[in-house]
């Protein structure tokens, strides 16, 4: 089905990569479903693109040119998240010296995204649920209805129906939410659009002026081997660091900063899958221990090359020439800075 806006078309739909058969069904109806108008519910795993998903169904719908708004409903109170969404009367409560528009009416003629719909509160509920049913709402201290017309998409990284058995989600807002489910499938699912998206976010990322990068075979074997548990945004987060810690034009498996847990099996199978050399592999796996290793080992000496050096029983110098190798600065392990490097490398397992 044709849009009514074929620049925000293309712009929405070139921003999503995928061409597993889960996703790419997904994406090739995502005009038609932008064009209905009914509400629709996003379940994903974190960072799997349920926001950019949001965005592209607002782009793709005849309410592109009015506002996209999007509302973390975990992130607010149950107080703070009314006052939010449906704005105050002036005199409300004591603060409130002025009415202030809430958030589904600055959403009006656009798209309200509601970002973990499953922390509503039942109060909340019951208001959505109004919404949905006749485009009104009630402003706190408001003896009035107000009218708005806002297209509601929901997320949610809870299996809903999990909810609707604890009891805790009204099952006539969910049924209310659902008209279209789509449900985004985590990456380790659909490792065959890696090197796609990878290089969607070297382009993406690239800074003007450092030319064109690329990823070496154990890169790629690397990638492909991970189980990927913060998904598609913490790929887009190794992408970033490989761009910025390659010290060629070609980013080295350990330059990804991906830690490696018991998935040298996985990278093994991927590497023989993709015809990678035992060398190739090798020096990747290699690399990546070397990497990890330091990290580890001068956070635990907080920066500290010769204690560090001492308690790995190397030779302080040929300690110092690996940090360099690696591009690790040992001050960046320092007391105050301890967090940092790890927190910057390290990934769930
Ligand atoms: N199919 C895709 N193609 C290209 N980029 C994607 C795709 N899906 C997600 N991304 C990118 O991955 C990152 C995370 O996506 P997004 O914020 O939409 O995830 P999310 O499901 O909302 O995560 P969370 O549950 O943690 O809020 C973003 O930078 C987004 O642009
Ligand atoms: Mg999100």
């Amino acid at each position: 089905m044709e849009s009514n806006h074929p620049a925000h078309d293309y712009q929405a739909l070139s921003k999503l990569v995928g061409r597993a058969p889960a996703l790419f069904k997904m994406i090739e109806e995502l005009p038609a479903v932008a064009a209905s108008e009914a509400p629709v519910l996003i379940i994903g795993e974190t960072g799997t693109g349920k926001e950019l998903v949001a965005r592209a169904l607002h782009y793709l719908s005849p309410r592109a040119e009015s506002p996209f708004v999007a509302v973390n409903c975990g992130a607010l109170p149950e107080t703070l998240l009314e006052d939010e969404l449906f704005g105050h009367e002036r005199g409300a409560f004591t603060s409130a010296e002025r009415r202030r528009v809430g958030l589904i009416q600055q959403a009006e003629n656009g798209t309200l995204f509601l970002d973990e719909v499953d922390t509503l509160v039942a109060k909340a509920q019951v208001d959505l649920l109004r919404v949905l049913q006749d485009k009104k709402y009630r402003s706190v201290g408001s003896s009035t209805e107000c009218k708005v017309d806002v297209r509601i998409v929901a997320a949610t990284n809870v299996p809903l129906q999990q909810l609707l058995h604890s009891g805790n989600f009204r099952s006539d807002l969910y049924y209310r939410l659902c008209v279209f489910l789509l449900k985004l499938p985590p990456l380790r699912s659909r490792k065959e659009d890696i090197p796609a998206l990878a290089a969607h976010f070297l382009k993406k990322h690239v800074p003007n002026g450092k030319g064109d990068l690329r990823l070496s075979p154990g890169a790629t074997a690397a990638l492909m081997a991970w189980d990927w548990p913060g998904n598609i945004r913490e790929l887009e987060n190794a992408i970033i660091r490989g761009i910025h810690l390659c010290r060629s034009d070609c980013i080295e498996a350990p330059e990804l900063g991906l830690v490696l847990c018991g998935t040298d099996s996985a990278m093994a199978d991927s590497a023989i899958a993709r015809g990678l050399s035992f060398r190739d592999l090798k020096k990747a796996t290699i690399e990546i221990f070397e990497r990890n290793y330091l990290s580890r080992l001068m956070s635990e000496h907080g920066g500290n090359v010769s204690r560090a050096a001492r308690a790995s029983g190397k030779e302080r110098r040929d300690l110092g020439k690996m940090l360099r190798k690696y591009q690790l600065d040992p001050k960046s392990f320092g007391p105050r800075a301890s967090s940092l490097p790890d927190s910057a490398y390290l990934t769930s397992s």
